[in-house]
């Protein structure tokens, strides 16, 4: 089942060309001792049919096909490199729900819950080698190889950036008092990165100049940083049945969350409650309310719309075409809005 939350028709085809290249990308497992593994794959990213399955909006992958085709490329060249980032992002979700232990993921047990923690693993370190030879399938002889290294590099670097915004993750879980200006470091990496690379790419497969580049990255950046703190809202109000994930978890795991931060520096209510270290569902509702008499949800939906309204300034200075232009601003509109 595809999820339908990003959809207009052009989306749709993207996605399908996305999804039918992700799945070819499974190749390489196609045999006696791989299968286990694909099946594994196949389950995380939503095409096992034997069951209800949210496979993932593929909103990286999405992206880099726009970026591509708003600066003048033809959005189909860039389909191996969008599987290599959506790759890169289910290899990092597969591990971060372990590092974060987080049972479910898109409605379902996650991969450790269902396989165990040693599998999963191991699964994660699959699925970001098949990101790399789902890239090396670029086979189209108009885009220069310097342009693919370039490529290469960018996402090598996002997937470094990635693990050290990880990295500062769990290690806030350790501290008492975060910055603000941390925060937005780590988020950075475990988020941004990777969508400003998705953006980049598109525009360097384009063969666009490096003035237009450094556009895409001003917009990718300022998208992820909205996205990630939008997922931090959802991560305390969202509904599961929408958003596929608990809602209780950054609060139960003690997440420095952005709304997390803003009730630890504003609310002693909440700080208190916090503190206490209770992770019963008392205590759970109890720290919501706190966080919501102390306006950590106007804080943060502030924050979230100013990154977007970077994101859209940025957008808007690409002078990009129609439509794929259109296209990019609604995602980006819908994205800060987004319930998913
Ligand atoms: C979840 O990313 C992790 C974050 C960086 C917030 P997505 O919300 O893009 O996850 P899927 O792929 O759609 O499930
Ligand atoms: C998202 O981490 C970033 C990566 C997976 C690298 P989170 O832990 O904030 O995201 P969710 O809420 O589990 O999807
Ligand atoms: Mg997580
Ligand atoms: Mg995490």
């Amino acid at each position: 089942m595809m999820n339908q939350t990003f959809h207009s028709p052009l989306l749709q085809i993207m996605r399908e060309a996305i999804e039918e290249d992700l799945r070819a990308s499974l190749a390489p497992l196609q045999n006696e001792h791989g299968a286990d593994m694909a099946e594994m794959i196949a389950y995380h990213l939503g095409w096992d049919e034997r069951e209800r399955q949210s496979s993932g909006k593929r909103i990286r992958p999405l992206l880099g096909l726009l970026c591509c085709a708003t600066v003048g490329g033809e959005w189909a060249t860039a389909i191996p490199a969008a599987s290599a980032i959506e790759l890169i992002h289910n290899f990092s979700l597969v591990h971060d729900d372990i590092e974060d232990n987080s049972e479910t993921r898109r409605g379902k047990p996650t991969l450790w819950k269902r396989w165990g923690i040693a599998k999963a693993i191991n699964l994660g370190d699959a699925i970001f080698v098949l990101s790399r030879l789902a890239f090396y399938k670029f086979t189209d002889p108009k885009i220069p190889p310097e342009r693919l290294l370039k490529v290469l590099h960018i996402l090598d670097e996002a997937c470094l950036e990635l693990t050290i915004g990880q990295q500062l993750d769990l290690a806030f879980e350790e501290l008492e008092v975060v910055e603000l200006e941390t925060y937005l470091r780590m988020i950075y990496g475990k988020t941004s990165a990777l969508v400003a690379a998705a953006t980049m790419c598109g525009g360097i497969i384009a063969g666009a100049k490096d003035s237009t580049i450094a556009i895409l990255h001003e917009y990718g950046h300022h998208l992820g940083l909205a996205f990630q703190i939008r997922d931090d809202i959802l991560g305390i109000w969202g509904e599961t049945a929408i958003t596929g994930k608990p809602t209780d978890d950054d609060l139960r795991s003690r997440k420095k969350t952005l709304p997390i931060l803003y009730g630890l520096k504003q609310s002693q209510e909440f700080k208190g409650l916090w503190e206490t270290k209770r992770v019963d569902d008392e205590i759970l509702v109890a720290m919501r309310q706190a966080l919501e008499s102390s306006e950590a949800l106007h804080y943060c939906n502030e924050r979230a719309e100013a990154h977007t309204q970077s994101a859209l300034t940025a957008l808007t200075s690409l002078n990009g075409r129609d439509p794929y232009q259109l296209e990019l601003s609604n995602l980006t509109h819908n994205l800060l809005n987004r319930n998913l």
